[in-house]
């Protein structure tokens, strides 16, 4: 009998460590980006691309610490409608899912854009009236698939040159520039809840192109014409310096109602990287995120992906790369370190 006691009290005990031990030597996560960023009413997201999705440590990573997504490729329109008349959302689809699974919102992206466009579009030419049945046709069969399921869209990517002259696009050659106000009222038909955006690179500071869409933006408002945001997309590098205006600039848009957001971010360099310049670019990236944060109508920012493991950089400017916050080991750099300090 005692010694029945004795086991039973020895079990007891043994259950008892194995309950408490783990609790007593868990410590609290550390909070993500996107926590931090939630605490100051913003996002903070990453790009993605499809084929990535199969890199387990990667995945864990983009599902962790960040509350938003933007497909980097996917719902591109040579992606999306590969033959006329005929669309395939199964890239873009895959992404809006798994952003579901982690409870993270989507920017979708994009719609009209002279890049990456399907041979059948780009091959050949076209009447003004044949283009604008195609263009409202692909905006909205693709924002109806996406309807409550994307918040925001790059309704229409690049149209300026860097002298805040139209770009010569199919679309403009064709259809001249009321082709923007003709997207963003179709868009809005299909999904009048969304968020309609204007996005471009080298809008970062004050200067020819970004008063192009200061112009553009001060127009379609006084038209009436549905635009809710600017996104700059924030591709910087080192050798061209820091767009010190950047806070001034998105000031400016929020004063015309219209949200903001840092889209596509990335800063590069020449490699091999050095401390000095990971330094650097640390510094960047707590300057742009202190920019956002101190605009009230900056809503969010999006790496261009995350991890120098999958950056863009390196296959479209010879001898640059290290733009982003992780490594190509997905190790944290001095940039993610520097960011949560501004996000604190
Ligand atoms: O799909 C083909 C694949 O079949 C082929 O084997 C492979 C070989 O090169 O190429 C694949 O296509 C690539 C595509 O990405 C999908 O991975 C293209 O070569 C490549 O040029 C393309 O690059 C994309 C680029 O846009 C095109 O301009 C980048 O991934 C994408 O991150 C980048 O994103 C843009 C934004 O949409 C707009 N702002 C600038 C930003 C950076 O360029």
């Amino acid at each position: 009998m005692r010694r029945n006691r004795l086991r039973l009290a020895g079990l007891l005990a043994a259950v008892l460590v194995a309950v408490t031990a783990p609790a007593a030597e868990a410590r609290p996560e550390p909070p993500t980006l996107a926590d931090l960023a939630q605490r100051h009413g913003r996002y903070f997201g990453s790009a993605t691309d499809n084929p990535e999705l199969t890199d387990a440590p990667y995945t864990a990573l983009l599902g962790s610490e960040f509350d938003q997504i933007t497909p980097g490729n996917g719902m591109k329109w040579y992606a999306t409608e590969p033959q006329q008349g005929v669309f395939d959302f199964s890239q873009g689809d895959e992404i809006v899912d798994l952003a579901r699974a982690n409870h993270q919102k989507v920017r979708g992206h994009t719609l009209v854009w002279h890049s990456q466009l399907p041979g059948w579009l780009s091959d050949r030419e076209w009447t003004a009236d044949e283009l604008r049945a195609v263009l409202k046709k692909h905006i909205q069969t693709e924002v109806r698939h996406y309807r409550g399921k994307v918040f925001a869209w790059d309704v229409v990517n690049e149209a300026f040159n860097e002298d805040g002259t139209y770009r010569e696009t199919v679309f403009y050659r064709t259809l001249g520039p009321g082709y923007i106000a003709d997207a963003l009222r179709w868009a809005h038909q299909a999904d009048p809840r969304v968020k309609l955006y204007l996005n471009d690179y080298n809008i970062e500071s004050i200067g020819p192109k970004s008063d192009a869409y200061y112009r553009l933006a001060q127009e379609l408002r006084a038209q009436g014409v549905p635009l809710h945001g600017i996104g700059l997309q924030a591709h910087l590098a080192l050798q061209y310096g820091y767009p010190a205006t950047l806070e001034d600039n998105l000031r400016r848009f929020s004063r015309l109602g219209l949200d903001t957001a840092l889209s596509e971010v990335d800063i590069r360099m020449y490699v091999p990287a050095d401390e000095a310049k990971l330094a650097t670019q640390a510094a960047w990236y707590r300057d742009l995120t202190e920019a956002c944060l101190a605009v009230r109508r900056c809503v969010g920012i999006t790496l261009w992906d995350y991890t120098d493991k999958y950056s863009w950089i390196p296959a479209f400017f010879e001898g640059e790369g290290a733009a982003l916050p992780w490594d190509e080991q997905l190790r944290p750099k001095p940039a993610y370190y520097a960011i949560r300090e501004a996000l604190k």
